[in-house]
């Protein structure tokens, strides 16, 4: 299937991959990379790593919601827009898609920088690192990225390379599975797109909260396992952001992306 075909299907049928990823805590099932990041073993791609990245994808800014970033993404213009995906060597290239979850995050960061100006702040699920970065930008004290894909890493990298950055920790451990983090807001970008990866979130999320006082925002376009989430209760509408036309035919129609807070209230938190 050509990859523009695959992405939109790609919430239906190829997030199982992720989910058993999850579930087993062994992070992306596609490659053993796993020692590349910083914070891991150095902020390092391979050439080799690098090459591939820069050969595959197009630095653009446009068609999404933060035109301020630049990023390494698969375009139409990429080999692997129209190529079959078994040719596609690695896992599924979440971090080479600026999900509308993560759009409506990083606006809302850049156009409200208090949200995290001097505030330790983790990215969870970062993909291609955009709302990481806008949180940098927006002068957040500490940032953390964490995505289990180490392919993302290494975007991630090269990512803050174009936005001039030095680039930000980057963890491709299993957090959910594992530390309570400690952090002044917690940020996620479409993260709630499979059932088991939501439920197990959404525990994370409120035993963070009960260790200490943490924001967590969450971005989505308003998807079908995201909406019917039990967690959808918790939920107090910040911002909602109509996307741009590029970014609405990426995904299915999908018309505006909203930026939740998650308000667990003392008499729902058992739910
Ligand atoms: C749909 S993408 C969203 C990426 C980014 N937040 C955005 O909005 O553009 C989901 C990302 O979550 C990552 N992911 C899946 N399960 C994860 C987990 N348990 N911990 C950290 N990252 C995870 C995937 O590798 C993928 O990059």
């Amino acid at each position: 299937m050509a990859f523009h075909g695959w992405k939109r299907l790609l919430f239906l049928s190829r997030q199982k991959a992720f989910a058993r990823a999850w579930r087993s805590g062994k992070g992306s099932p596609s490659l053993g990379w796993k020692r590349c990041c910083h914070g891991e073993a150095g902020t390092s791609v391979t050439p080799e790593m690098r090459a591939f990245l820069e050969e595959n994808t197009e630095v653009t800014s446009s068609g999404n919601l933060t035109p301020e970033i630049q990023l390494r993404l698969l375009t139409p213009r990429c080999r692997f827009w129209q190529e079959k995906l078994d040719s596609w060597p690695y896992g599924d290239p979440f971090w080479a898609i600026y999900w509308p979850g993560g759009q409506a995050l990083s606006r809302y960061i850049l156009d409200n920088p208090w949200i995290v100006n001097g505030k330790s702040v983790l990215d969870l699920g970062s993909g291609c690192g955009a709302t990481a970065i806008a949180a940098v930008m927006s002068g957040a004290s500490q940032v953390l990225a964490n995505d289990i894909d180490p392919i993302a890493g290494m975007a991630m990298i090269l990512n803050c390379e174009l936005n001039h950055l030095n680039p930000f920790p980057i963890t491709i451990r299993n957090m959910i599975n594992s530390e309570v983090g400690d952090w002044d807001l917690i940020v996620l970008g479409d993260m709630f797109y499979d059932e088991q990866l939501a439920d197990g979130l959404h525990q994370w999320l409120r035993k963070c909260m009960r260790t200490r006082p943490t924001q967590v925002l969450i971005g989505d376009p308003g998807r079908h396992e995201f909406l019917r989430h039990r967690i959808h209760r918790h939920l107090h509408k910040v911002v909602e952001y109509s996307l741009p036309e590029a970014a609405r035919q990426e995904n299915n129609g999908l018309t505006s992306s909203i930026v939740w807070s998650y308000q667990p209230s003392c008499s729902l938190e058992s739910s």
